[in-house]
């Protein structure tokens, strides 16, 4: 009679969002190692260049037990750079929050796939120095509050000889071509890349840090045009074809980053209470941001445009803070989508020599009446009313000059130069 096979406890598993780098492919056989665990490799794909099924293949062969590759960029482009748009998100006035927006998805898509594969913890590849490890900490503790989180960066403090060092040790496989001095982050709303020479702010950036928006020597000397359609505050076609969001995020990244379109360089203060020098490449978020911004221009009034500069402010400010999943983001991206239902038309965006400047827009909803504007015979602006308005329009301060002229002449005995009148009761 052979032994009943005894019932082995399943080995524990941790899901680890892999991009492939060097601080996300040591992480593998730390994890293994420290917590005598399985890695699944989870890569979310939001729209980074290079191969993602070799990464994966290369997480296999470096330990990991499984290696998924999730295609998120469809939810991206939808869930998250859509209502940024419509925002005109971009943090501290520059920076259109291109990695800050993916890490709310790629935390989602690591809490859904420790669920579906049994997994108790997640992992992920940040420094304790940044604002992605509160994005995905935040967002993991709201969306899987069961779950552990481990971060092999962070707690091993480790610099990048040592993980060179600890990678060569452990025969890991890294990957190919020469290793970059930056530390770069890349998803379909840009670039960001930070590290080595960069951290100096007073050091103008290498060309060599620059990908998405060529050598300036590159750059067009004839400029391009190109007509953004919207619909709803949504760009739906570019020069009249229709895109899906992807598609036209990306058309528009290669067509104003050939132009040298998106490039920031900014000094940031991160959550962590620390200022950086950051580099950016955002082609298309920034055209769009403008084109966008032209069109609300002409379709919403006066007071509705101001009182959305500040929603935008502050739905920056939550995006950049990791705080995505929070009743307020919702709240004030429900007004947001509210102001949007007349941001319908189009916007001539012209692309030149790193700039991207809208020189043309047109909407069904334009609020600019040519017969109230117009300078010409056609003119129905009622301008006999303007000497009443303006009178009463300035009555508030002309009474508190008058009362402030009168009470100095009063203590200085003086009888003042211009002697103040208050109006007549
Ligand atoms: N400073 C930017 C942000 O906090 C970019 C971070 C880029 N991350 C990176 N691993 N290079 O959104």
């Amino acid at each position: 009679m052979t032994e009943p096979e005894l019932p082995t406890a399943p080995k524990r598993r941790v899901v680890l969002a892999y991009s492939g780098g060097l601080d996300t492919t040591v992480a593998i056989p730390w994890i293994g190692e420290k917590l005598g665990a399985e890695v699944v490799a989870l890569t979310v794909d939001v729209g980074q260049e290079g191969e993602l099924k070799g990464a994966s293949q290369r997480a296999l062969r470096n330990g990991a037990a499984d290696a998924l590759v999730v295609d998120a960029k469809h939810a991206f482009a939808t869930e998250f750079l859509w209502p940024a748009l419509q925002a005109n998100a971009l943090y501290q006035g520059v920076y259109p929050l291109s990695t800050a927006l993916a890490r709310p998805l790629i935390a989602r898509t690591l809490v859904e796939t420790a669920v579906a594969s049994g997994a108790d913890t997640v992992a992920h590849g940040c420094t304790g120095k940044g604002n992605d490890q509160v994005r995905f900490d935040v967002a993991i503790h709201t969306l899987g509050p069961g779950l552990h989180i481990v971060a092999p960066v962070r707690a091993w403090n480790m610099n990048r000889d040592d993980e060179v060092a600890f990678a060569r040790q452990r025969g890991l496989e890294l990957r190919t071509g020469p290793a970059s001095p930056f530390s770069v982050d890349e998803n379909l709303w840009g670039r960001s890349v930070e590290g080595g020479q960069l951290e100096d702010p007073a050091s103008v950036p290498p060309e060599a840090a620059f990908e998405w928006t060529g050598h300036p020597e590159s750059w067009p000397h004839e400029p391009e045009e190109v007509r953004i359609t919207f619909a709803q505050g949504l760009p739906t076609h570019l020069d009249g074809r229709s895109l899906d969001p992807v598609a036209l995020v990306r058309e528009l990244n290669a067509r104003a980053g050939a132009h040298g379109v998106g490039r920031i360089d900014h000094v940031e203060d991160r959550v962590v209470g620390i200022k950086s020098r950051e580099t950016y490449e955002c082609p298309a978020a920034l055209t769009l941001i403008e084109a966008h911004r032209a069109l609300e221009r002409l379709a919403l009034p006066r007071d509705l445009l101001s009182f959305k500069s500040e929603v935008e402010r502050r739905f920056s400010d939550l995006v950049y803070e990791g705080l995505w999943y929070s009743p307020l983001r919702e709240a004030l991206q429900a007004f947001v989508t509210t102001t949007q239902s007349v941001v319908t038309g189009e916007v001539t965006v012209r692309l030149h020599q790193g700039r991207a400047v809208v020189v043309a827009r047109d909407s069904e909803y334009s609020l600019l009446r040519p017969e109230l504007t117009t300078y010409g015979a056609a003119s129905q602006f009622p301008q006999e009313l303007a000497v009443g308005f303006i009178h009463l329009y300035g009555l508030p301060n002309q009474i508190a000059y008058a009362r402030r002229q009168a009470a100095r002449s009063a203590a200085d005995g003086s009888d003042g130069v211009a002697r103040a009148v208050l109006p007549a009761a």
